[in-house]
């Protein structure tokens, strides 16, 4: 068991991997957080009140106690972990233990994503039920220990069992008290369109400081992972305590560092966004908050994050197996396509091995541009004269398998549903829609709009050989209230919403279990774990310039593994950014994510296309290397002009090391690279023979080359006898 609890039944132990995180029912009934950190021995910790009170303070007790789910009312004034408003009108909320179980395994969570285990032995359960019988609230708690990472996971699921409504105005899935706080930072994945996940390190000063989306998706601009760590940690040394919300949603992530000095994590439903009514005898199941500690700095964290997601949280037949290599047309042809013109480049990507082709936006309705048909999900004959069958069928006759792009919560108000359904989208009676990309968001808090998007995607995947879909989401919300929810109900609609589209998601997934579902938000502007549980990647982003890449894919690993991200080689000069760079190193940085191309591979060179080909062969070779290998991050993009991560399988005897170079400046060292993950004591050999010992690569290091700007080298180790 993972749970343990003292013989007092007071003090529960939640330990795994290397770490521990330890609760406390103190005397009043209380649940406070004793400990998060290295593992501590069961029955070692104590809770001492004193510890906790300086000998003389303004302050009241409680504001100082290290609760593991503050309430407002008794002198709490930091963000409530659950926060109501009741129907005397105070939000006045004192909760205490009334019971709790151990159990092994994890339960589902109802209608939401969720980590789960393939078997009891994996993690062990705790579940609290906390109650306020004066205001006729009890929560849940639930929180799973990971028997192999340390991963904890916590959910609420607040019970109104009054007779009077109540209002929930803040949720916190996660809210934790660390001890200490000096010298510590702050790191978060921070971006646009376009320049996502960028990693942020800041001092974690004396105030809050909060990252959040309003936006009714997670969103490009900050993501749901909030971190802090002491200031001396880096990639591969030092404490870091993490928090990453199973949600695609508005959220809120905060650092509040007390008056004694000692930070506290949140993180949680956005108040901004976010209230909801309990009815008498209603409940409100939150979102789940995955917590990972690590003393192996962020390549630490990032390993626990990687298997528990890349195992734990996708699902599917897809979720064990290496992606196939794809062709997506968006960047070749973007909206000017024929029939004609998708099979030549069909014919190209079969000549060098490619095993998917991808169509992506514009096969349907009247949709020439951006501007008109979204939610008219029927083929286009007159640029698809054979339909999507005959397509299909042709490509597969190619030796690719066929995949589609929609993109199903959207609609056009130059489209048929519009016109049928002109209340069917988010907006307030009476005022202006606000338009994004010339489109409208349709209402996913309403059953019959979900019921329409189930038919009319499954009536499209039924109808010809799809095998792999692209779910795309190009806005995020205004106006952003159900026309379908009484007045006092108008705030619950984001998060209702998320519910309709995880329960979208979710009947269209199980019904065509062979297909592999991509998603994406106008790049990755829902790059989160919630999204993660019903398709197994993303779309990293609309970027596809290869240096700009390392940023993105750098930024991405701190909590998505490399399993989950899609990465391709596209046309130089570059759309985005107008640069150019080699195709041996747009491959090389796409090589370490699901490997695509996107560009017409009908106008390429006999040359280009051969070199094209020696990529994919390549990509062959090592994927299943970086698809399920871990991932270690050598030299951060964000520090300097070179990059370096590596690959190491999971026996140790395969190793891929991947080297960039950005801008060169004249009188350079060669790069020397310390390894990771590596056997000490084994030898290793590259694909020429060079023999090197794991202690001195990961000691000493290993020598690269790189003279001049934008190039790349890749390493491939082998474990050889001695
Ligand atoms: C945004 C996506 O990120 C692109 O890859 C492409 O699918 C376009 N949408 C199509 O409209």
């Amino acid at each position: 068991m993972s749970v343990h609890v003292n013989e007092r039944r007071d003090t529960f132990y939640l330990s795994g991997g290397s770490s521990s995180y330890v609760l406390h029912q103190d005397a009043q009934g209380r649940l406070m957080n004793l400990y998060w950190g290295p593992s501590v021995a069961d029955d070692s910790l104590l809770f001492r009140p004193e510890d906790y009170q300086p000998g003389a303070s303004f302050d009241l007790p409680v504001s100082l106690l290290p609760l593991e789910l503050p309430t407002c009312g008794a002198g709490w004034y930091g963000t409530p972990a659950v926060g109501v408003r009741n129907a005397w009108g105070d939000d006045m909320l004192a909760l205490t233990v009334r019971s709790f179980e151990i159990f092994s395994g994890k339960k589902p969570l109802p209608g939401l994503p969720a980590t789960y285990t393939e078997s009891d032995a994996e993690a062990d359960s705790i579940v609290f039920v906390l109650e306020d019988a004066f205001a006729c609230i009890t929560v849940t708690a639930t929180f799973t220990v990971f028997n192999d990472s340390g991963a904890v996971t916590r959910s609420l699921r607040i019970l109104n069992s009054g007779k009077a409504p109540v209002r929930l105005t803040s949720v916190l899935s996660a809210s934790v008290p660390l001890w200490g706080g000096k010298g510590m930072d702050l790191i978060h994945l921070k971006g646009a369109w376009a320049r996502e996940r960028a990693v942020i390190r800041t001092p974690a000063g004396e105030g809050e400081y909060r990252i959040s989306s309003a936006r009714g998706a997670s969103g490009h601009e900050e993501n749901p992972f909030l971190a802090l760590c002491d200031r001396s940690t880096d990639e591969f040394s030092g404490n870091i305590w993490s928090l990453s919300l199973v949600y695609s949603g508005s959220f809120a992530a905060s650092c509040r560092v007390d008056s004694a000095g000692h930070p506290r994590l949140n993180i949680g439903m956005n108040p901004e966004t976010f209230s909801w009514l309990l009815d008498s005898g209603e409940s409100f199941q939150s979102p789940e908050a995955v917590m990972v500690f690590s003393d192996t700095g962020l390549n630490g964290m990032s390993a626990i994050y990687h298997r528990l997601y890349r195992t734990r949280l996708a699902r599917g037949r897809w979720r064990d197996a290496v992606r196939p290599v794809l062709i997506n047309n968006w960047e070749g042809t973007y909206f000017d396509f024929t029939e004609e013109r998708l099979l030549s480049i069909a014919e190209k990507a079969s000549g060098i091995g490619i095993e998917l082709f991808v169509l992506d936006d514009g096969w349907f309705g009247r949709r020439d541009s951006d501007n008109c048909s979204l939610g008219d999900w029927t083929v286009n004959l007159k640029k698809l004269p054979s339909g999507l069958k005959g397509l299909a069928e042709k490509i597969n006759a190619l030796g690719l398998r066929f995949g589609l792009w929609f993109e199903p919560e959207m609609v056009s108000p130059d489209s048929d549903l519009y016109r049928e359904h002109p209340d069917w989208c988010l907006h307030i009676p009476g005022r202006p829609r606000t338009q994004g990309r010339n489109q409208l968001i349709l209402d996913l808090s309403r059953r019959e709009v979900q019921d329409y998007i189930i038919s009319s995607v499954s009536t499209v995947l039924s109808s010809a050989h799809i095998e792999y879909v692209k779910w795309d989401m190009n806005r995020n919300m205004s106006e952003a209230f159900s026309s379908a929810l009484p007045s006092e109900r108008k705030m619950e609609t984001q998060h209702r919403y998320m519910l309709g589209l995880y329960r979208v998601l979710d009947q269209i997934t199980s019904a065509f279990p062979q297909i592999l579902f991509e998603s994406c938000s106008g790049g990755g502007g829902r790059f989160d774990p919630g999204m993660l549980f019903y398709m197994p990647q993303t779309w990293t982003s609309d970027d596809t310039d290869a240096l700009e890449r390392l940023r993105l894919q750098y930024g991405t690993s701190m909590v998505y593994p490399v399993s989950a991200m899609g990465a391709h080689v596209s046309a130089v000069p570059n759309h985005q950014t107008g640069r150019s760079v080699s195709m041996r190193m747009r491959g090389e940085v796409a090589m370490a994510g699901n490997f695509g191309f996107e560009l017409d591979l009908a106008s390429l060179s006999e040359a280009e296309l051969a070199e094209a080909a020696s990529l994919v062969s390549r990509v062959k070779s090592i994927r299943s290397l970086t698809f399920s290998g871990s991932f270690h991050r050598l030299l951060s993009p964000f520090e300097g002009g070179d990059t370096a991560w590596m690959f190491v399988s999971d026996d140790r005897t395969d190793v891929l090391v991947f080297a960039y170079r950005t801008l060169v400046s004249p009188n350079m060292p060669p790069l020397r690279l310390r390894l990771a993950g590596l056997k000490k004591d084994a030898w290793y050999a590259d694909e020429e023979g060079k023999r090197f010992h794991g202690s001195a690569l990961m000691n000493q290091g290993i020598t690269i080359q790189l003279r001049g700007s934008f190039l790349s080298q890749v390493i491939r180790l082998t474990a050889v006898s001695p």
